[in-house]
């Protein structure tokens, strides 16, 4: 067998337009567009490459959005200070501090200054609480991207058995809590975990979100199942690697995404949906 291939960009690049169009018919209406504000700490350049591809984002959408670029610098109070007016922007739907932050910033602080109803990063306690009670709101991006994924290709959930590899509470965590929603039996393997590759064995729906090259090989993977890569690791030549042995799996897999063009289109498009909801939320469209 020879695995599908799920095109992220394809997918995310129709998604956008349906963004667009809604976005468009928004402001004929006589409403201001949704705002997305990103705060960028220090000078990471894959950090860079990200908030500019958000900004990117936006701007085909139709959002408004700002960029604050903050010194390496800058104290845990400035910034705490700066996620709270930006709580009270009224132009503004929705904040992302993009991470990783510096070591002497506490993010989960951070984290926790951010109005829940402004959290479109889905990282908010209050969030990850509410899809842990089955109510979700602002989902995780990169998991509500998965999701979003998974749809798209038409899987039925119920009663499939899903392993993720990773328990990150931006990733993995989440990413438990969706597809147990969806009706999946989950297991979550971690660096504690006692022979991963049995567990693996069972699953329908393979999630890793490592960041370990080459981490999952043909053998773990049942005949069919989906393989969801999440893992992206900078090589030397600036060279992007996934978590998956893809050529080897892909001949073993039902449906496969590769690295780059997989899962990072959909965690875009997952922020552009969020922030969108927020601004519902905030203006009061139904
Ligand atoms: N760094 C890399 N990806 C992300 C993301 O989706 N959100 C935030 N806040 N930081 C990131």
């Amino acid at each position: 067998m020879t695995a599908q291939i799920i095109d992220g960009n394809a997918i995310a690049r129709a998604m956008r337009g349906d963004i667009a169009v809604e976005v468009k018919d928004w402001i004929a209406a006589g409403r201001r567009p949704p705002g997305l504000a990103v705060i960028l700490v220090g000078d990471d350049p894959a950090s860079e490459i990200y908030v500019k591809g958000k900004r990117r984002d936006c701007d085909e959408v139709g959002f408004h959005s700002i960029v604050q670029h903050l010194s390496a610098h800058v104290t845990q109070q400035d910034l705490e200070d700066r996620v709270k007016a930006l709580n009270d922007d009224t132009s503004i739907d929705g904040i992302l501090v993009q991470t990783p932050l510096p070591a002497h910033i506490d993010e989960d602080r951070i984290i926790d200054s951010i109005d829940p109803s402004k959290d479109v990063d889905g990282f908010h306690a209050y969030n990850i609480g509410l899809l842990a009670l089955r109510r979700p709101a602002l989902r995780s991006c990169t998991p509500k991207g998965v999701m979003l994924l998974l749809e798209h290709i038409g899987l039925e959930f119920k009663g499939l058995d899903a392993a993720i590899l990773g328990a990150s509470n931006h990733v993995g965590r989440p990413m438990g809590l969706e597809l147990l929603l969806a009706g999946c039996t989950v297991t979550t393997a971690h660096k504690f975990t006692r022979d991963t590759a049995s567990k693996v064995q069972l699953a329908d729906i393979v999630v890793s979100a490592v960041g370990k090259p080459g981490l999952v090989p043909p053998e773990w993977i049942k005949p069919g199942a989906v393989v969801i890569d999440v893992g992206i690791t900078r090589g030397e030549n600036n060279k992007l690697y996934g978590d998956v042995q893809f050529d080897a799996v892909k001949e073993v897999a039902g449906w496969i995404t590769p690295v780059p063009g997989g899962v990072g289109p959909m965690t875009r498009i997952a922020l552009l949906q969020n922030t969108l909801q927020a601004a519902r939320q905030h203006l009061g469209v139904a």
